[in-house]
């Protein structure tokens, strides 16, 4: 058995959950074409859809919302957030934007032309649906180690650097306005990026002239495992690591959903004053001045707050350890997943559970369906439906690497008992993996359409 870690908090605010019958459950289902997206709250129990937005703000957070000031332009609540963002990331400059994808769109739409190339270790989806939204294409240069089995490779979200040199190379540095990374790398395991990596990436990008963007969703949960797991890096605080990470970059990009543990929010950063004064503009027209960018003056106080608990070791400390009891247990009886664990998230190898469904029928989803089934437990596909796409030169499906279903951990959220539950659950689903079947889609949007596509059993 593994061992849980004990929170460093205790719960002074409660919210009730249920769990449903499974007649109930079963038409759920149904009325939301299969979608777990179509799924009410209510109608959930143990809700691991994802760590964004999720989470439990602590009593500083809740107590920094009410001193939110909520003048339009220049208020003090937005000082404060720039005081920190100035500690952490340092950048020059920086709006904050209502979330992630926000400061994407925005990012795409300053830097971004047709045709051009935007290379990363895994781009996130709604990164990959700005950058093919402006006519740009995406491009995944992950290290070979992150479809790798070994759970003793620490760093699998690194870049593969001769990749990117060659790619560069191929395509020309002129077709490249701005590469990225994303740190931890959720598209692949929410895997951790190291700092050695970071570096070769950096002067790659730099010596090709290409502006480096950081996705930093999660860049805290990808500092703690730098310091224990990166050598040289142990003495060094969360917050050393972050400074340095960034260092390293022209921008970032983040939603504060994550380990800034808000409700809603994110920024864009940049030094480039020419860059930023297009984004001011690009922001002002889309998402509001640039003092408050889409959010109200208290959201910012919550950011800036946040910001710093997400970097608190012993935090970090509980969230990984959280994260790692939850992989082990699964592993225990029987599940096929990621290792080692990632940061934010456990992902089951859908595609290992259920060799008998082809990834055209969409083995994640048939597991995500039948954990709802089962449990009412909400967890994600990121697989086929999630990440294939035509591709544009023959308009043939391009199948992602792995199949993979996450199970999303909130913030400060559930208790070890919710995930020994959680546990027991696809305990059973191993058990009788062989009768599920797989699912057809009836109906998708252009983009993204793992949010709203409908589908059928086969
Ligand atoms: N980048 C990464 C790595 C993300 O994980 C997300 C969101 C975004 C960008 C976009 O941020 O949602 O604030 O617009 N990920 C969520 C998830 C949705 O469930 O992983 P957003």
């Amino acid at each position: 058995m593994s061992i849980h870690p004990s929170e460093p908090f205790r719960i002074k605010m409660v919210e009730p959950i249920q769990l449903i019958d499974p007649e109930t459950r079963e038409k759920a289902l149904q009325r939301a074409g299969y979608n777990i997206f179509g799924l009410k709250s209510d109608e959930v129990y143990i809700d691991l859809l994802t760590d964004s937005g999720t989470g439990a703000m602590s009593q500083e957070q809740w107590s920094g919302i009410m001193l939110g000031d909520e003048s339009y332009a220049g208020a003090r609540s937005y000082q404060r957030l720039s005081d920190t963002m100035a500690d952490i990331f340092g950048f020059k400059h920086f709006v904050p934007t209502h979330q992630g994808r926000a400061a994407e769109n925005i990012l795409c739409a300053v830097i971004l032309k047709e045709g051009q190339y935007v290379p990363s270790n895994m781009h996130f989806d709604t990164t990959e649906g700005n950058i093919r939204a402006r006519g740009g294409r995406p491009t995944n240069l992950i290290c070979e180690e992150a479809f790798s089995d070994d759970p003793n490779i620490p760093f699998k979200g690194n870049m593969d650097l001769d990749k990117l040199e060659n790619f560069i190379q191929e395509v020309g540095e002129e077709n490249i306005p701005l590469g990225m990374i994303t740190i931890t790398n959720n598209a692949g395991g929410g895997q951790p990026v190291s700092l050695e990596n970071l570096r070769g990436v950096s002067e790659i990008y730099k010596r090709h002239n290409i502006p480096f963007f950081i996705d930093a969703c999660r860049y805290a949960e990808n500092a703690y495992f730098i310091k224990t797991r990166e050598p040289g890096y142990k003495d060094k605080s969360t917050l050393e690591i972050a400074r340095e990470i960034f260092s390293l970059a022209d921008g970032a990009t983040m939603s504060a959903k994550k380990d800034a543990i808000v409700n809603i929010g994110g920024f864009l950063a940049c030094n480039d004053p020419a860059l930023f004064e297009k984004i001011k503009n690009e922001l002002i027209l889309r998402e509001g001045f640039i003092t408050y960018g889409g959010l109200a003056g208290r959201d910012l106080d919550a950011i800036a707050i946040g910001l710093r608990e997400g970097l608190q070791e012993d935090y970090l400390a509980y969230r990984l350890g959280q994260t790692r009891y939850l992989t082990e247990e699964l592993k225990r009886v029987g599940v096929p997943v990621i290792e080692p664990a990632g940061g934010h998230a456990v992902y089951i190898n859908a595609g290992a559970l259920l060799p008998h469904i082809p990834q055209s029928e969409f083995p994640g989803q048939s597991l995500t369906v039948e954990m709802y089934r089962e449990g009412a437990i909400r967890g994600v596909e990121l697989g086929s439906v999630a990440f294939a796409y035509p591709d544009p030169d023959t308009g043939e499906m391009v199948y992602p690497e792995l199949d993979l279903v996450r199970l999303a951990l909130p913030r400060r959220t559930y208790t070890q008992s919710h995930l020994d539950y959680v546990v027991k659950v696809l305990e059973r689903i191993v058990k009788k993996a062989d009768s599920l079947r797989g699912f057809r889609i009836i109906k998708e949007p252009p983009l993204m359409r793992h949010f709203s596509c409908i589908f059928e059993p086969l």
